[in-house]
This record gives C-alpha cells, structure tokens and sequence, in this order.
C-alpha cells in the first residue's frame, strides 16, 4: 500500500519572504551573567537556518525565548507576528502546539513502543479519537522517517540513529510549522549523523517547516543550511551560506570549517 500524503492542505503556500520567527535586540542576563547582548534573527518561511557558535554562547538559550521557556531582558521575539513575552498560557501553548523541538536526547517514553509514543501527542495534545486515523498517521511519518519495520519495538531495542528518528517522527506528527533543532546530530557517529541530517532538509522539504538547527556538526550545517548564522560572545557576528562563510577572510569564522572531527 502507498502511504498516504500527509494533508497540508490548510497550511498557507510557502511565501519566502513572510518571517516566521523574528528576533529583535534580545538580551538576557543570568545574575551578573551577561548571555545574550545583542541577538537579531529573522527565520523565514520555509527556510533553514542553521546557527553556528562554541558552547556556552546561549544558542540553547535563544531557542528557549521563542517558546517562551525563558524570557529576555530586553529586545522582542516575535512568532507569527506575536510578541511572545506578551501571550498568557494559553497563547503559549496555542504557540507550541505549531513548535516542533528536537532536543539532543530524542526524549521517548522508554515504557512504550514506538507505535504507542507516535500516538502519544495525538491523543494527548491533539485529542484525536479515530483510530484508524490515528493508524494511518503513525504508519505514515514512521515510513518517511525510515522506522516502518519499528513500529512495535521498545525504545530501548532501537540503535542511538533509529531513537533520534523516532524522536523526530514523534515531533513531526504533530506538523509543526516550525521545528527547532538543539544538536540534532550529537552523541551520533559520522554515517548515523549524515542520515539524521539528510533526514532535516528531507522533513523540510516534505512538511514545508521552517527551522533553526544549532549545531557543531559542520557536515549537518553543509547539508541543512539555508543561510548560517555564527553566534558569539552574545551576538551574531556573520552570515552567509555555508560556501560564503567558508571562504571568509576572517580567521575565526574559518575556524568552525576547518574542525576536525
Ligand atoms: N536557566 C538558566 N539559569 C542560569 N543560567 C543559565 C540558564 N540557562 C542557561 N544558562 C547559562 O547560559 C549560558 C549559555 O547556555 P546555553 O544557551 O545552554 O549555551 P549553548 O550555546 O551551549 O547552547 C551558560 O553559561 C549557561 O550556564
Ligand atoms: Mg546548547
């Protein structure tokens, strides 16, 4: 049986020029602790921005502004158009039912299978009663993440590259419109990496998301990005492509391209 196409039929077509998340002068402090000074980020429908910097620089910390996890000090996030400091709980959660995350460990329920932590946020958060469509769903975004022959394992049977699928599929069944990814490829070896990230611009291109991936995982940037955007001492201090900032002449952001693994 062919898998169904997922319905996307009440999304908006892709117009490129609408921005989807747009980061205005943040800042935020941790006590004397200066994170952020001066972020600026523009996230574009149906792009893929990948954001580049060194540990500790706030790149977890900015995402958790656009969720309204953490809120800066000063400056705006806007999603949607929406000031993101100003929503009440039920804005928020209205916002993150459209955010999809991909946090480093994937985060599956390890007492269920994988066909039950699919269905977990449709009948959770999505209230969804119809178990054959319910079925369907499931089926389809475990074949397009490459699980199909998973569905009735436990968690704990699946390799580091099949967990971080499952992650993926489970975030994906809800279609966000926007997906952020914390370090996608982290903890992977090379080829599982690679996959993940071929996966990333795969998703993009099927769910029509828009994404920020943070990474250090240059081969992950080379496939995914858009655009690339290098963030440090609490700002963004270039972007390109990845072939314009690779051929940078400065020395630092050099650096990030010239990693060895
Ligand atoms: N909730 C928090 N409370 C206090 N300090 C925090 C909090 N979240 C992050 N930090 C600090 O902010 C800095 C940046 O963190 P993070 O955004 O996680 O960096 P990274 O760029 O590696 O993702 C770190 O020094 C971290 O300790
Ligand atoms: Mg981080």
């Amino acid at each position: 049986m062919e898998p169904a196409e997922i319905n996307i039929s009440n999304r908006k077509p892709v117009d490129k020029s609408e921005v989807v998340v747009d980061i205005d002068h943040i800042a935020k402090s941790f006590g004397s602790k200066e994170v952020l000074k001066d972020i600026n980020l523009q996230l574009k429908r149906g792009e893929n921005v990948v954001v580049l910097g060194k540990s500790g620089q706030g790149k977890s910390v900015t995402i958790q502004c656009i969720v309204g996890l953490l809120t800066p000090d000063s400056g705006t996030v806007k999603v949607f158009g929406d000031d993101v400091a100003q929503m009440n709980d039920t804005e928020l959660k209205e916002l993150r039912t459209k955010i999809g995350f991909l946090f480093q460990s994937g985060a599956l329920y390890d007492s269920m299978t994988v066909r039950e932590n699919m269905e977990f946020p449709l009948t959770r958060i999505k209230k969804m009663t119809d178990q054959q469509e319910i079925d369907q769903l499931v089926e389809e975004v475990l074949d397009g993440v490459g699980l199909a022959e998973a569905i009735d394992k436990m968690p704990s049977d699946l390799s580091g590259g099949m967990r971080k699928r499952a992650g993926l599929a489970r975030t994906l069944i809800m279609k966000p419109e926007i997906m952020l990814y914390d370090e996608p490829t982290t903890g992977l070896d090379p080829i599982t990496s690679r996959e993940i990230s071929e996966l990333i611009l795969h998703m993009q291109k099927k769910y029509k998301t828009s994404s920020i991936i943070i990474t250090h995982d240059m081969e992950c940037a080379k496939i995914t990005a858009d655009r690339v955007v290098i963030m440090d001492n609490g700002k963004y201090i270039a972007e390109g492509t990845y072939d314009e900032l690779q051929q940078s002449d400065d020395d630092f952001i050099r650096s990030f391209f010239n990693q060895t693994k």
